[in-house]
């Protein structure tokens, strides 16, 4: 079989930027991916140096080989904090108000690249199968295949595909979708975001686009676009349910909450999570049922993320200061109805967390996949498992359809959710959990890593 080659903007390496909790679902599927399979994982160290300089550094963490390279100041200000972070991320989130479309931020962006490329191309031998990820280096197959690479090269998007009549909002779209077409194989979390894309082809390249197949035939290339849904990896997430620190971050929220049901929510602290609405529907949740107000407690888990991007600042700021409000009016001595911790925890906490907390808040206004609902699931105690409400707007409610859905736009919604979450009979929290269980059990990240990797190989 080919070596595994794997290129991301972040790499799962003990010392990388926000390796304390913040990093997010995709460097948790790479390494779990990696580890499986063995291979070599190239991306950005997340420091920063004075003057670039391409020095690889090597290491070997747990069987998976990881080459990482320094950029300097002005490269994480217009690629990452720039063009990746302030233009596509909010773009590809349907968030256009939040977009910005500097020159810089671009300019920044195709150097990266470059850099990338540049970097990372003399490490690939030709029998290696290539495996770019997510909206960072959407342009990286194609300057890999200036460097004359022949190889099999694949690219997934960990987030959505927005509807064209958005995308086309971004200056030089037509150019960015071209770069894609360099590669060999595209995947895309849901069949929602590939649709989109496909639209795209269709519609502004005038691609031959074949839906049912997902072939996109355009000046002589043939890409294959398909969507492969993103899973936990279901056993390591058990292995870690089963610590003792696990068994001792379960006993700090029972002990804590006592006679209340505890309600979690894990998110990084980021627009796209929803999280000053879900407060919105706490409160409302709280003006409804006052009487309510005494049995439950909700705990928030949210460690900061890009914080050098002023979305971000305000995003933090609007949240400490609504959580303060509920706080504000509804505490009691011996009572306060909302924790929010602003730091970073390890799986094996979290799957505690998971496990003591009777309902999982999981709304995000927009989500590619959304990781922790599916590890919210799995980490649930089968005689007694907790509620998983869950946004109909995430690519997870695709698949666990039997989570309670809602809308997370709506205090309403989430305030009866809440309500039903709260009240729901043991018998139906079990039959729902049931359901749930076997899709997380099964479509898991090594399936996940298969499914793309064998596509891949035969194309
Ligand atoms: N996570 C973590 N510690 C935390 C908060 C989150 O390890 O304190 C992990 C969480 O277990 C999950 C990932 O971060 O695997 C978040 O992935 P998800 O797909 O939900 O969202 P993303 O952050 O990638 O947008
Ligand atoms: C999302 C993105 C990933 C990113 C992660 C954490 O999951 O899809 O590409 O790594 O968030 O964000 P960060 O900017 O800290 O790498």
């Amino acid at each position: 079989m080919s070596r595994l080659v794997v290129i991301s903007n972040r790499v799962a390496v003990p010392k990388a930027r926000g390796a304390a909790g913040a990093q997010g679902g995709l460097a948790g599927a790479l390494n779990a991916a990696l580890k499986k399979n063995g291979g070599t994982w190239f991306g950005w160290s997340g420091q920063e140096i004075d003057e670039f300089t391409g020095n690889i550094n090597m290491q070997r963490h747990d069987g998976v080989t990881t080459a990482t390279i320094d950029l300097e100041q002005q490269d994480v200000d217009e690629y990452y904090n720039g063009y990746a972070n302030s233009t596509l991320w909010p773009l590809f989130h349907y968030r256009i108000d939040l977009t910005e479309y500097e020159r810089e931020f671009g300019r920044g962006y195709e150097r990266v690249n470059q850099r990338f490329a540049d970097s990372v191309a003399p490490l690939i031998e030709p029998s290696d199968m290539v495996w770019v990820h997510d909206y960072h280096l959407i342009p990286l197959g194609e300057r890999l295949r200036a460097h004359g690479l022949k190889n099999r090269i694949g690219f997934f998007l960990h987030i959505p595909w927005p509807p064209t009549r958005l995308f086309v909002s971004l200056p030089y779209h037509e150019r960015l979708v071209r770069t894609m077409l360099a590669y060999d194989l595209l995947g895309f979390q849901t069949t929602e975001w590939l649709e989109s894309f496909l639209h795209y082809c269709r519609k502004e390249l005038g691609a031959q686009v074949d839906e049912q197949t997902g072939t996109i035939d355009f000046e002589g290339r043939t890409v294959i676009a398909r969507a492969y849904p993103i899973g936990i990896d279901f056993d390591h997430l058990s292995a870690e349910a089963a610590t003792e620190e696990a068994k001792q971050a379960e006993q700090r929220i029972l002990v804590s909450t006592r006679d209340r049901t505890a309600m979690l929510g894990v998110d990084r602290l980021d627009y796209t999570k929803g999280l000053p609405e879900r407060i919105d529907g706490i409160g409302r949740f709280f003006d409804q049922y006052p009487d309510r107000v005494r049995d439950l407690v909700y705990i928030q888990i949210a460690p900061p993320s890009r914080e050098d991007v002023e979305s971000y600042q305000n995003i933090r700021a609007l949240l400490e200061q609504k959580t303060g409000q509920i706080n504000g009016a509804r505490s009691e001595v011996d009572l306060v109805p909302i924790r929010y911790v602003n730091k970073g925890h390890s799986l094996a906490e979290l799957c505690g967390f998971y496990r003591g907390c009777k309902i999982g808040l999981v709304t995000p206004l927009r989500d590619g996949m959304n990781l922790v609902a599916k590890e919210y699931v799995a980490a649930q105690d089968p005689a007694d498992p907790g509620v998983l409400i869950l946004s109909r707007f995430a690519g997870a409610a695709q698949q666990l359809e039997d989570a309670v859905l809602v809308n997370p736009h709506s205090p309403d919604d989430l305030s009866h959710a809440i309500k039903s979450a709260l009240d729901m009979p043991l018998a139906e929290r079990k039959a729902r959990w049931g359901k749930l269980i076997v899709s997380v059990m099964d479509e898991n990240v090594q399936a996940w890593t298969e499914n793309f990797c064998r596509d891949l190989a035969s194309q």
